[in-house]
């Protein structure tokens, strides 16, 4: 059955679109390992924080002040910085270990929200071989003197000083919240994103009743979560010639098929792989395989937005019409 799978995705030439994204499977050596067997064609590590990176300055910050008003003698007593490595040298460990052992690209994650000196670790990213970076950017903006565009433009910041600090591709993960998609996306793109990675998941916080606590959620994807990034994939495709990846409910084949319909170069998979495990990807790459033999594709770029915005037949579904049509259509069951 020869059908090319492959994908452009940030410049690299994926085997297929099928990528690991970030998440508990990418963030271990053996697992790691598994993925490249079962035929992931690229693996995303799990996003180093900038407040992990920051609270390793202050450590290392307070370890030299105390330094300095310390007696030769107590000097002795120090703890050598190597002797517990830090979670940013883990990470640069990881990201070593991983390019040593795989042969498929590589792209670490650096995770923040303001210009600070966190963005230097793009370097060292680029030092230890990635391939790419994904950098998600996860701002929640609480002061209401900041207006819509001051929030996109600390977004284009942030881009435009990571990229200007390596030569390896960025693609920027941002979620969905906001007003005008099609203008912020181009702006990234300007300020040297070569791709977007839509949505990040936004994890909204619960309440614990019995605590009165603000506590964390994490529940695995829907299958029903692909459509806010499928309608944007097809919307976003006409209009920028950078990487769309897919993330966000791609849960079975015909997810990958429906998003690369409307025009993703990469659909970035996380709960799936983690509820029936790395050897899932396997049966994926073989159904998506068989899916474009029986209806006649040569390869993946054929089918890639043949069912974008401007391409679909029916383009006014994805904006209000689909609405008025779905609300008016209701009957209970
Ligand atoms: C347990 C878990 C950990 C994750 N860790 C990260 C992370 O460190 N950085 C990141 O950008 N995304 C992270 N994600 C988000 C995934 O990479 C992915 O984008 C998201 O889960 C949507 O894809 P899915 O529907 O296939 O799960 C995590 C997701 C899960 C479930």
């Amino acid at each position: 059955m020869s059908v090319d799978l492959t994908s452009q995705y940030l410049g690299l030439t994926l085997k297929h679109p099928i990528v690991a994204s970030a998440g508990p499977l990418t963030g271990e050596l053996d697992s790691l390992c598994q993925l490249e067997q079962a035929g992931v064609s690229a693996v995303v590590l799990p996003s180093l924080f900038e407040e992990q990176i920051t609270r390793d300055e202050q450590r290392i910050h307070s370890l030299y002040e105390y330094q300095t008003f310390s007696t030769a003698e107590s000097l002795s007593y120090f703890p050598e910085l190597d002797d517990h490595r830090s979670i940013p040298d883990h990470y640069l460990g990881l990201l070593a270990s991983a390019k040593k052992a795989l042969s498929i690209p590589v792209i670490p994650s650096l995770n923040g929200s303001t210009i600070g000196g966190w963005t230097r670790y793009a370097k060292s990213f680029a030092d230890a071989g990635a391939d790419a970076i994904e950098l998600n950017i996860y701002f929640v903006p609480t002061d209401p003197r900041m207006t819509a565009d001051d929030v996109e433009k600390r977004y284009a910041d942030l881009v435009a000083t990571v990229s200007n600090a390596v030569s390896i591709p960025i693609a920027v993960k941002i979620g969905a919240q906001f007003s005008s998609l099609v203008n912020f996306v181009p702006r990234l793109a300007a300020a040297g994103a070569r791709g977007v990675v839509l949505f990040n998941r936004y994890l909204e916080p619960d309440i614990d009743l019995e605590t009165l606590r603000i506590v964390p959620q994490l529940v695995l994807s829907h299958r029903n979560e692909l459509r806010l990034p499928l309608r944007w994939i097809a919307i976003l495709r006409d209009q920028v010639r950078i990487s769309l990846g897919a993330t966000s409910g791609v849960h079975l084949v015909e997810d990958v098929i429906k998003m690369l319909l409307v025009g993703a170069d990469a659909c970035l998979l996380t709960s799936s792989l983690l509820r029936h495990g790395p050897a899932y990807a396997e049966e994926l790459v073989k159904k998506l395989r068989e899916w474009l033999h029986l209806h006649e594709y040569d390869s993946v770029e054929q089918l890639k937005g043949s069912m974008s915005y401007h391409n679909s037949p029916d383009a006014g579904n994805l904006e209000r019409a689909n609405y008025m049509k779905a609300l008016v259509s209701y009957t209970s069951d």
